[in-house]
Formats: C-alpha cells, structure tokens, sequence
C-alpha cells in the first residue's frame, strides 16, 4: 500500500489488466483543520465534548437507575420518567463514544487517499513490513501515540470508554442485592365473588351475555374506582381475556373441573414470555396469539403453548356465575401472572408459598 503525491492534474494511465483508462485519483481538498491550527484545535475539543457527553451521559443513566429507589412502586409516572432518563442517559453514553470516533477520524487523524494495488494473495515481506508500518502509522495519525499526542482526546476517550459499560453493569449488579420479592405479582384484584367486567367500562359482564365464540376484554368490577396509579399497577397484573366455547371442544384440566361455566374461560391476559397483552384471538382454531413474538395458547386445552417461545400456560382465573347471572372469580389467580423468572415454584416461589399460608 502506498500513499502517491497528490497533483492537480489527474493521473491517467492505461490499465493493463483491463485495458481501459485508469482514472487516477481525484484532486486533493485539504481539510481545514489540515492547514488552520485553530480548527485543528476546535476540532479536538469537539471531540473531547462528545466524549465528554458520552461519560455524562452514563452517569445520568445511572443516576436515573438508583433514583428507581425513592419511588413508589405505584407511582407509575415516576417510574415512566426514570426509565426515559435511563433511556437517554444510555443513548448519550453510545451515542457520544460513536459520533466522537467519527468527527476524530475524519477531522484530525491523517487525510491522504490509500492505493493498493493487486497481487498475490501472501503479500510480499516487503508488503507486511508495510502494514506493520502503516499500524504504527495509524497510532500516530490517531495522536494516542508518536510525536503530536493529543493528551485532551487521549483522556476523554479512556474516560468514555472505562465508564461506558457501568450504565449496563450497575444496574446487573444492583439488582443482585434488590427486592427480589416476587409476591407483588402473585395477588392481583380477583378475589371470591369479585365481578368481571368489561374493559374499559366497568360494566359487570352475564353469562347469558357471552355467546359462543365471543370475546371479552375483562377487569375486575370496581378497579376504575381506584385512584390512578393504582389503577394502572393492579390493572397490568390483573386484566384477563373471557372467551366462550362449545363445551364439547374444551379440554378440562385436571383439578379444574368447576374453573368454567358452560364453555366459559377466562385467562390472564399477560404473555408468559415477557409480558405483552396477548389479545389476538382466532376462533375457529381457539388459539389466543401474542403480537409481541407471536407465542400461541390453545383456550381450549388450558391457554397451553402450541407455539413461540412463551414456556408456560397463561394462568386461568376460576370463574362461576352468581345469583344474579353474573360471571364472578371463585379466588385470585393460583399462580403469578406474567414472565417466567427462575424462582417459581411449580412454579411458585419461596415468599409466595409463606405468604399464602
Ligand atoms: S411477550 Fe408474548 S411472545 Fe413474547
């Protein structure tokens, strides 16, 4: 590889392997930071501030992350907030590390065009005493090294870079002595005797009201009477899919022989993957679809997986009709709703056994 003079004429010759005219390389613009020290200079501040917004913006993100603390885990627009400022916070960090490696190429590391020309393919020891040469040569141009050290540059971009991974890291590591108590997913509003209701309205659904085939979109009657963030935290855990079938196409499970009526099921509507409202219901086959990674439950043999990468049911609430027809929870779900996590015993977990004894 060689670094030809520039001219300000271009070079043309005939190609002998083609035999078309060899275009040359085109006129050489210098830059301006190649002939003006003070943009030289700007430029490495400009740098050095991307950098520099790199390692702010990890610090943010990890600012963000321990303020998770203070919050009330209610307090569903705080903790919204928060995670934005991770967000950006995170972004920044990346963002800042990749913009400054570019502007620092392509303003302050050396601007001359490169040619190579073919050979065989194991270089001559000429040519690897070359590259070898031209490794050094990128040391030098990059200023970390040789005769114009950029000790500004030198130092933001090791900062950058050292503090970068901690954005991901704290929060691994923090989380390693956090609440791990998982209890909070294992009760929900349903309880004995709660109604189900339609979403969004409220409105208590009859059995007599579900048709074969029909789909409703359930909470449990009096959750709009809540206050507002506690609306939003008990209705992620607690919203359930009702669907009717032909009773003579159910598949009942053992142990849950009076947790239907008439053809009646109803299911959390959390995905046991990673916890989207699987709501895409296909009534000829009976499959619910998750629109998140498409995991698929069979409603008429137990919201079992038949496809995707969810690894567990979807957890059935017992359901009955009360005096007056209508459809009411026999208890809580038996099991948390939501995302596999390694500590479920059947799976439930240590506290929620304690806790529900
Ligand atoms: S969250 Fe449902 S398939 Fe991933």
């Amino acid at each position: 590889m060689s670094a030809p003079e520039h001219s300000t004429e271009h070079e043309t010759d005939l190609d002998p392997m083609n035999g078309h005219e060899n275009p040359g390389l085109g006129y050489h613009r210098p830059r301006r930071s190649d002939v003006d020290d003070k943009a030289d200079k700007k430029a490495e501040r400009q740098v050095a501030a991307l950098f520099g917004l790199s390692a702010l913006g990890t610090v943010v993100a990890i600012w963000a992350y321990f303020s998770l603390n203070d919050i009330d885990p209610g307090d569903v627009d705080s903790i919204r907030q928060v995670n934005m400022w991770i967000g950006i916070g995170t972004f920044l960090a990346m963002i800042g590390i990749g913009l400054g490696a570019i502007h620092w190429a392509k303003t302050l590391m050396r601007d001359h065009e490169m040619t190579e020309d073919r050979h065989e393919l194991r270089s001559s020891d000429e040519a690897r005493e070359g590259a070898i040469q031209n490794l050094k040569d990128g040391v030098e141009d990059s200023g970390l090294g040789g005769a114009k050290r950029r000790s500004v540059l030198k130092g933001s971009l090791i900062t950058a870079l050292a503090i970068a991974p901690l954005g991901i890291l704290v929060p691994q590591i923090g989380n390693m002595g956090g609440d791990w108590n998982v209890s909070k997913f294992r009760h929900t509003l349903w309880g004995p005797g709660v109604r189900l209701a339609r979403d969004p309205d409220g409105a208590p659904i009859r059995a007599a009201d579900v048709t074969i085939g029909s789909v409703f979109h359930v909470i449990p009657e009096g959750l709009n009477d809540l206050d507002h963030h506690h609306l939003i935290s008990e209705k992620a855990k607690a919203v359930v899919l009702l669907v009717r079938l032909d009773p003579a196409d159910l598949k009942i499970q053992e142990g849950r022989e009076d947790w239907s009526f008439d053809g009646i099921v109803a299911y959390s509507k959390i995905c046991t993957h990673v916890g989207c409202p699987v709501a895409l219901y296909e009534q000829q086959t009976h499959h619910l679809l998750c629109p998140c990674h498409q995991s698929t439950f069979d409603v008429a043999d137990g919201a079992k997986v038949v496809f995707g990468p969810a690894k567990r049911p979807l957890p059935q609430l017992p359901i009955a009709v009360d005096d007056d027809g209508y459809i009411v929870a026999q208890a809580d779900f038996d099991e948390p709703i939501g995302p596999s996590y390694w500590d479920r015993l059947k799976g439930g977990d240590a506290t929620v056994e304690e806790e529900s004894h």
